[in-house]
């Protein structure tokens, strides 16, 4: 046993109950649980069965109890909305969230019922989000990128008794329109809300519809602030839509106990933060990112969040986020490296730093995406602290491999997450389920049960949950990337084993794009693949082919395409590139060779597939891709 994070470790593989009770203690209750672990049912788990708790009460209410009210809880700092700051104390956002919980709980919002949250990054979002938890409402943020039929998708699977949204949301250099997107998303679906909350922002008016809207600021004028509703440890939290092999996503379930337990663990153990710490998770709270580190973590930690509405360039300079981190004090930042990658490529000498004073910062966090190793270098050379790659998914909802700086802090390397935290239990296999060699990859799986926090389940979908994650490898949890351990038990995560891509940050399904170009009346078949890319780390490129006797041109049916993923999924999916091709390169039993296609676009290299139909293709697919500016002729 040589350090903390040994200890640690070795206790919660060994004693996991103990372990988890023992960090439990650190949540309030309003009764503790009969039993830690119920593992009566695999592979679906319950952490802290019998066991009442609110989640609003943790994170506002008990620090406000504590004497903290009078400390910063949430700091907002939008420069695209022409540099707002407003900072609410625990008192203050005590008080805004138990005034919502009031106005949802008039408009017969309660206990289970759902409630999308469509809204930007303002701090009503996380006003919105706590009022949920605070009733014991299950809350589903749409990620505000996302187009009216994503939305619909969203809203159809959760069934939310109230949506809220905003008038618009604010880009660097537009004002996006909310109102057109949600209608459009309420008229594709089903489902039809009983009401919808509108937050009125300056930078754009919009109609409310009679009988279906209420406008935020006059139900906050009326409401009764609403008290904490205590609610099972195991009830839903959250529902978090995440990207699938298909277009249909997948309601991943956070429940509220389980979720609080790892989440205040994971403040003082993984990022080093204590109460009173300024915190900033620079993502989205339509992310998983945002739930558990802009939101969740540290606030019930009782630390200072911080809310940001912009970019890490352009907002307005590549010295954004230093301004941010000596404004603030922050210790911590956590972002994506495609962030990083961003501001280097703007400052590359990181001359803006010298602008700013940095004494308060600690450390920074980086996770969504591989991190490279230049922008690693980049970033430890710059800032002069540890840079901790992490590795996650919305699935987990907090990191699986970490280098634990508030235990023990391990040597970095380059391209490794470090090793899996305590309660991870993480194994590479192959396709038999066997472990391999160090040094080998395969599949990375997670031995059942997961820690707390990890999903129990997907939305009323117990049975997809056992398909997607636990049917290829029993007793595991497939974590669908690939990867590898070295003989020091790091992890290396190297791709993904299903379709998903990660475009700046954002996970997205291939499939769901392959859907909407299938659509178009032209297309007779088609495929899409990420390709690497320097800033975003991937984006998606699309390949056509035609029905015979087309009259439209190639180049319009490619604009359509554009256009129909940015109308069906939105923006964020950044497709902006296709290519018409003869043939789609396919195994003899018909399924197209996507991860060869990949490979051929990065330049990799690859060995020609046993089952392909005719190798003839792939020398095809080489010059449809240098066409547009990808691959290169092969000697
Ligand atoms: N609402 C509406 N549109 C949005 C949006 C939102 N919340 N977020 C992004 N978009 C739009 C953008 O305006 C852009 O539209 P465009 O094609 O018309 O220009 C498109 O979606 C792509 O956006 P984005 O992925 O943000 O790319 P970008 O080129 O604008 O910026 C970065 C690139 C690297 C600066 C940006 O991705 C970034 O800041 N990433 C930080 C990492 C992050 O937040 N990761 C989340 C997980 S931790
Ligand atoms: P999301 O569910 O959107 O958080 O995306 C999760 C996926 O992002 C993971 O399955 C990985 O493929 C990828 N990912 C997240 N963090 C890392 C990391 N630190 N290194 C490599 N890939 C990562």
């Amino acid at each position: 046993m040589t350090n903390a994070y040994d200890m640690a470790y070795t206790r919660a593989q060994d004693e996991p109950e103990a372990f988890w009770a023992e960090a439990a203690r650190e949540i309030d209750w309003y009764k503790t649980w009969d039993k830690v672990l119920d593992d009566s049912n695999p592979p679906f788990y319950r952490w802290f069965l019998g066991a009442e708790c609110n989640t609003c009460f943790n994170a506002l209410d008990r620090h406000v109890k504590a004497g903290r009210g009078e400390q910063a809880a949430l700091i907002y700092d939008s420069p695209v909305t022409n540099n707002t700051k407003r900072t609410y104390t625990y008192n203050q956002l005590l008080n805004e969230v138990s005034l919502f919980a009031g106005v949802l709980r008039k408009e017969g919002v309660g206990r289970g019922d759902r409630v999308i949250i469509y809204m930007p990054m303002v701090p009503e979002a996380a006003i919105a989000m706590l009022a949920c938890a605070r009733l014991g409402a299950i809350h589903s943020v749409v990620f505000g990128g996302f187009a009216s039929n994503e939305l619909a998708v969203r809203i159809d699977d959760a069934k939310p008794t109230a949506i809220i949204s905003a008038t618009c949301g604010v880009e660097v250099n537009k004002v996006i329109n909310y109102m057109p997107l949600l209608n459009g998303a309420i008229d594709l679906a089903k489902h039809k809300p009983s009401v919808c909350i509108i937050l009125a922002r300056p930078e754009a008016e919009a109609e409310l519809k009679e009988g279906r809207d209420i406008d935020w600021a006059s139900a906050m004028l009326m409401a009764e602030p609403a008290k904490c509703v205590p609610v099972a440890a195991t009830d839903p939290l959250y529902i978090l839509y995440t990207s699938g092999t298909t277009g249909q996503p997948k309601g991943v379930v956070r429940d509220n106990g389980g979720h609080m337990v790892a989440l205040k663990w994971s403040m003082s153990a993984i990022y080093d933060c204590n109460p009173g710490d300024v915190y900033w998770a620079a993502s989205d709270v339509g992310w998983v990112v945002g739930h558990s580190y802009i939101v969740y973590a540290p606030l019930i930690n009782g630390c200072t969040t911080v809310l940001y509405e912009g970019k890490p360039v352009g907002t307005p300079d590549a010295g954004a986020f230093w301004r941010m981190i000596s404004e603030y004090d922050i210790k911590v930042l956590f972002t994506a490296p495609t962030a990083f990658r961003a501001i280097k490529r703007e400052d590359p000498a990181g001359a803006l730093l010298a602008n700013y004073d940095m004494s308060s910062f600690k450390s920074l966090f980086l996770a969504g995406e591989r991190l490279d190793p230049d922008t690693l270098q980049w970033a430890q050379e710059k800032l002069k602290v540890p840079v901790i790659d992490h590795w996650w998914q919305t699935e987990t909802g907090w990191s699986i491999a970490a280098n634990c700086l508030g235990l023990h802090a391990l040597p970095i390397k380059a391209g490794s997450p470090t090793k899996a935290a305590p309660g991870w239990d993480v194994s590479v296999v192959n396709d038999e389920g066997e472990n391999v060699p160090n040094g080998q990859i395969g599949s990375i799986v997670i031995k059942l049960p997961m820690p707390p926090a990890a999903l129990p389940t997907l939305w009323e979908k117990d049975e997809i949950f056992i398909e997607k994650y636990m049917v290829d490898f029993p007793g595991y949890y497939n974590t669908a990337d690939a990867g590898m351990i070295d003989d020091d038990g790091y992890l290396y995560i190297m791709a993904r084993t299903d379709d998903i891509i990660n475009v700046a940050g954002h996970r997205l399904s291939t499939g769901g794009i392959e859907e909407v170009l299938a659509d178009h009346p032209d297309v007779a078949e088609c495929a899409v693949i990420g390709v690497a890319d320097q800033l975003k780390g991937q984006l998606p490129i699309g390949f056509l082919v035609l029905n015979a006797g087309t009259q439209t041109s190639e180049d319009a049916i490619i604009a359509d395409t554009v256009a129909m993923v940015r109308e069906r999924i939105g923006a964020v999916a950044a497709y902006k590139t296709a290519v018409v091709v003869e043939r789609l390169p396919k195994t003899r039993s018909g399924k197209i060779l996507r991860s060869t296609m990949q490979k051929i676009a990065d330049q990799e290299d690859y060995s020609m597939p046993a089952t392909i139909d005719d190798p003839l293709i792939l020398g095809e697919m080489d010059e449809a891709l240098q066409s547009i500016g990808y691959s290169k002729a092969r000697a």
